[in-house]
């Protein structure tokens, strides 16, 4: 496990989105896994920038995301998939039918699941995996458990995890209590990991998904095992190390 320690959030934006644009380079047809939240935000930026100046091409690249809201549509305004839309994928010039997020509407979720799986092994597998991290130390919505999960299965979300996304809802009884996510055992099969995390809030869980036991308590922690991890943190969330 590499640790880079950055100055603020665009620095770290610019860097992953680095490491992200030289996978396209150096593999056009490239498969990446790709995350939502706060914490991609300024990577997809720096990605569209670079994009845009035509420093990066994304037109055979083909992206799996971590997780999906069960029971929110493609367009739903809080699904993942109009996330990624609003925020990635109508900024750069990939193939819409190139960009694969969970079917959150899916009437067989384990036909869902299984099906997800099926599919990035058919497109050869993850070659680069975008990572943020919650409080509670969950990576998709692998949330703090008993064992690790293996492939794409129904997850559901933990008090914690329901209170933090409720800010993209108008309540915390909005915010689907299950999703579709990948699972510990699809994450660890990425050929290399990038796991962001900023914020003074996050340090904790930082040093011990980082420095602790690696444990299915703390579900980042199993990183410590992936043999391709690169950290990339602010000076808050490195704090505690
Ligand atoms: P955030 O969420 O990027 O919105 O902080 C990270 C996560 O829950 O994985």
């Amino acid at each position: 496990m590499e640790i880079h320690v950055y100055r603020d959030r665009d620095a770290i934006g610019q860097a992953a989105a680095a490491v992200f644009a030289a996978q396209v380079l150096a593999k056009p047809h490239s498969v990446l896994g790709l995350a939502t939240g706060s914490t991609p935000l300024a990577t997809y930026d720096a990605l569209a920038q670079m994009c845009a100046r035509g420093e990066v091409d994304f037109r055979h690249v083909c992206t799996f995301n971590l997780d999906e809201y069960i029971g929110l549509g493609r367009q739903d305004a809080q699904s993942y998939y109009r996330f990624m839309e609003e925020n990635l994928f109508r900024k750069i010039n990939i193939a819409p039918c190139n960009c694969h997020v969970p079917n959150g509407l899916a009437e067989d979720i384990d036909a869902e699941c299984a099906a997800y799986d099926d599919a990035i092994e058919r497109a050869g597998g993850i070659d680069l995996q975008f990572l943020g991290i919650g409080h509670d130390g969950h990576i998709g919505f692998n949330e703090p458990d008993e064992s690790f999960s293996k492939g794409t299965h129904l997850a559901h979300l933990s008090r914690m995890t329901i209170e933090a996304n409720r800010r993209f809802f108008a309540s915390a009884e909005e915010v689907p209590r299950t999703a579709i996510s990948m699972g510990i055992g699809s994450i660890m099969k990425a050929r290399a990991v990038v796991l962001v995390v900023y914020g003074e809030d996050k340090a904790e869980i930082t040093a011990r998904a980082l420095q602790g036991p690696v444990t299915p308590r703390v579900p980042g922690s199993i990183l410590q095992f992936h043999p391709r991890c690169t950290v990339m943190l602010d000076e808050a969330a490195a704090s505690r190390l």
